[in-house]
């Protein structure tokens, strides 16, 4: 067993494991990729305070999101596909965010279905929505999250249309992986994969196959989000789902002042400040760089949880240092899944955590609740660079 002391450890690992397609899916922002990699190296420009002789003992982590009580004030953000970077993927991380105390959101775009996770769990989880054309598909997979008990509906505002990603189209992402010349030579480097693979029916988009009417080819992503997904989501429709559920409804996506306004008007119970780990609008600012405007703009109406280009603890204490009272973690987790399973995404929340608590104590914090800007040091022109 090797031995994990950071993310990057279980990066490395995951690289090794899995499929290249399902790895470079992952780890691809849109485009050049100055978002993605803005968004964690934005991180670095923020400092921390350290403080001394501060009394550390009895330091806590648990916080509340949405209204629910949380080990530490992170969830699992909808990745698509995870039922590809390893064999029932989602029941995998939902199983561990259960047992670690922490919400795990379930994509549309799972592998494993709704009904499949809430049967493999005892706590309700998250679910997120995209928006397609099918409007009885809509309604029913609406229906099917309440049945399933899922605790919030997550919506995404930010993908009507998919951002491209060279490294997806070169290697023809498909679930399950089309055989090619070239993912045939990759996939027999990667038996222990491929072998849990075989083991399990979950292989298809399970809340999509034999639901939506009118997906010409399921598997690929690419295709079926051109052709099924719903480029005319507006406000009113936002709103009409808001007013379809009756828990509370997370906004995800949301990247500027005027959005988060609007959020607030349509009846939501929180935002997610993000631009989709840098998959979507290449050129956009980093998220935790736009995370003070937003706060300022909106911070005291709404609950405001940032996502994007979080790897450490640290990354999350500054988050919230910075006024988010939630993070999302996306890679930080699917590493850790794709490298080991249902441990490995445990894994990943215990170096997480740990990094939290750690830098907490050090920044002369016991508790999570009480970080502020106080804690920081920030370059004079960290908000005001780019106007
Ligand atoms: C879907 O949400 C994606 O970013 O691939």
């Amino acid at each position: 067993m090797p031995v994990i002391t950071e993310i990057e450890d279980l990066r490395r690992i995951y690289r090794r494991r899995v499929p290249k397609m399902f790895y470079d899916y992952a780890e691809s922002g849109s485009w050049t990729e100055q978002t993605f990699r803005e968004n964690s190296s934005d991180f670095d420009e923020i400092r921390l305070r350290q403080r001394i002789a501060v009394d550390m003992a009895g330091r806590t982590t648990a916080s509340q999101l949405v209204g629910q009580d949380v080990a530490m004030p992170v969830a699992l953000a909808p990745v698509g596909l995870l039922g590809m970077q390893s064999a029932d993927g989602e029941i995998k991380a939902a199983r561990a965010a259960e047992k670690f105390g922490v919400p795990f959101t379930l994509s549309t775009m799972s592998i494993c279905s709704i009904e499949d996770v809430a049967s493999h769990t005892s706590k309700p989880f998250w679910f997120q929505v995209y928006t397609l054309k099918d409007d009885d598909f809509m309604k029913r997979l609406f229906d099917r999250a309440k049945e399933a008990k899922c605790s919030a509906l997550v919506i995404t505002v930010d993908l009507q249309i998919m951002g491209q990603r060279h490294k997806d189209l070169k290697n023809g992402l498909s679930a399950p992986p089309k055989l090619t010349p070239a993912s045939i030579a990759n996939l027999a480097t990667k038996v222990p994969w491929g072998l849990e693979m075989l083991q399990t029916k979950r292989r298809f988009f399970g809340n999509i196959v034999g639901h939506a009417k009118g997906v010409k080819d399921p598997s690929s992503l690419g295709s079926w989000t051109a052709e099924a997904f719903d480029p005319s989501l507006d406000w009113a429709r936002i709103k009409q789902f808001r007013d379809w559920w009756d828990g509370p409804v997370i906004l995800k996506g949301i990247l500027d002042e005027e959005d988060a306004k609007q959020a607030i008007k349509v009846g939501a119970d929180a935002i997610v400040v993000s631009n989709h780990g840098g998959r979507q609008l290449d050129g956009a600012l980093s998220s935790i760089r736009m995370l003070p405007r937003i706060m300022d703009a909106v911070g005291d109406k709404i609950e405001v949880h940032l996502d994007s280009g979080i790897r450490s603890g640290q990354d999350i204490l500054k988050a919230l240092a910075l006024g988010a009272k939630g993070t999302m973690v996306g890679r930080a987790f699917v590493y850790g899944l794709g490298a080991m399973g249902q441990e490995g995404v445990k894994k990943s929340l215990e170096v997480l955590h740990k990094e939290l608590d750690t830098t907490m104590a050090l920044c002369g914090e016991r508790d999570v609740k009480n970080l502020g800007r106080h804690n920081l040091l920030l370059p004079e022109d960290f908000e005001t660079r780019w106007r």
